[in-house]
């Protein structure tokens, strides 16, 4: 069990619990909480928040105890108390860059640990630049992008690195391939992102002020090249997500990844055709986005706590497959499971807080990823929650 904070009343706060996302993991902790876990749901609503917990109890095992507490993220004060009660927080509240450095602050001053869903890279930089040394000295760990960003990718490139030799450079490639359908909350931040690219830069460029450099190894994600990919069968589109940034912070702080790591992160899709369509609606999307009229009228078309039902949910999937090289070894290996950006996300992020909340894991503190956080024990916990990990070959 993680050493800070067993006096709290809670061990584990669920912020934005009544969203989509966050109903989806309410649900998935009152089914599979453990016994005896001290749990809340939090937001900002009180009526809301009630009829959650009516609903969980009547429906789940683990609903009886469940806690409320009202916090709204325009009163420090209420994510302050929050943060407080808890001995780690997970939080689905996003647009992160808008909506989220309150709550990470107050956690990282409290000790308290941290989980979110951000796929934000320009919020992930300014919460290092701004607050990882506080978290530090208290000792709380902020894990960011805690679901389907970057959770596969972060710890398949890991699992991937665990198969290979050690003591020399490796390289790793991801290929992608997952049905992709938007809630509203998702849509928001996608939109939002794609309108502040120089933000973006900005946030990238303090970073790299900030971070101390590494001293004798070399961890990098550069975009690669679109190109037909014949170790996996499709053609590979490099994807500019935040996961690319997430695994080479795993090997920059891990040194099990070797004296020279490179990753490269692709989008993997068998027809040409669909490769070409499927980057001319992204390009389409993010002009769009530019202007603030058409980005209005956009997000009006799905909104905030609506996403896709449980039927398309259910015939939703993901793979990650990986090639990973070094030391004269080619391993195989991939990451696969069912409804990527809901169903299995809610179980990430709930086994993330779990994970940090229970688990006999590593010293960490500060912003740190879900491999250098919680690596096998995560592994552990969403094989047994149904997510597969597995090396296809070795050659
Ligand atoms: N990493 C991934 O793979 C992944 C996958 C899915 C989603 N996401 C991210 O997760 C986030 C949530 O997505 P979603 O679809 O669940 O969105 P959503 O349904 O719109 O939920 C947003 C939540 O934020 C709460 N909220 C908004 N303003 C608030 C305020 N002022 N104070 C307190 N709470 C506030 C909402 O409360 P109310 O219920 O009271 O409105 C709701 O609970 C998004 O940022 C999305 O991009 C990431």
């Amino acid at each position: 069990m993680s050493r800070l904070n067993t006096d709290r009343p809670y061990d584990i706060v669920l912020f934005g619990a009544t969203g989509f996302v966050g109903t989806l993991t309410a649900e998935y902790l009152a089914a599979h909480a453990p016994d005896g876990l001290r749990w809340a749901i939090a937001g900002r609503s009180g009526g809301r928040l009630e009829r959650l917990r009516e609903r969980l109890r009547e429906r789940l095992p683990g609903g009886a105890e469940i806690g409320v507490l009202r916090a709204d993220v325009s009163d420090p004060a209420s994510l302050r108390a929050l943060a407080e009660q808890a001995r780690v927080v997970a939080t689905t509240v996003g647009p992160y860059v808008e909506y989220g450095e309150e709550l990470v602050a107050a956690c990282a001053d409290t000790g308290t640990d941290y989980v979110d869903l951000t796929g934000e890279p320009e919020f992930v930089d300014l919460m290092y630049v701004r607050h990882d040394a506080r978290a530090r000295e208290t000792g709380a760990r902020l894990v960011h992008a805690c679901g389907f960003d970057s959770v596969p990718h972060d710890l398949g490139a890991y699992f991937t690195v665990r198969q290979l030799p050690e003591g020399v450079p490796l390289t790793v490639d991801g290929f992608v391939t997952a049905d992709a359908a938007f809630s509203g909350g998702t849509f928001a931040s996608a939109l939002n992102q794609f309108a502040r690219h120089r933000g973006l830069r900005a946030a990238a460029r303090e970073r790299r002020h900030h971070e101390p450099r590494l001293v004798d190894r070399r961890a990098s994600a550069p975009l690669g090249a679109p190109r037909y990919a014949p170790e996996v069968g499709a053609w590979a589109l490099p994807l500019p997500t935040i996961d690319g940034q997430i695994v080479r912070r795993s090997a920059r702080a891990l040194d099990r990844y070797g004296p020279d790591f490179r990753y490269r992160h692709y989008a993997a899709v068998r027809r040409l055709p669909v490769a070409v369509g499927g980057v001319a609606a992204v390009g389409a999307l993010v002009t769009a986005a530019q202007v603030p009229s058409l980005r209005r009228r956009l997000s009006d078309r799905l909104r905030p706590g609506d996403g896709p039902g449980p039927e398309k949910r259910a015939r939703s999937r993901f793979s990650v497959r990986f090639v990973g090289e070094g030391g004269g070894l080619r391993v195989y290996t991939e990451v696969a499971g069912g409804d990527p950006g809901y169903d299995e996300t809610a179980k990430m992020l709930a086994e993330g807080a779990l994970s940090l909340a229970f688990d006999d894991l590593p010293p960490a503190a500060g912003q740190v990823t879900t491999a250098v956080a919680m690596g096998d024990a995560l592994i552990d916990r969403l094989r047994a929650a149904g997510i597969r990990f597995r090396v296809a070959a070795t050659r």
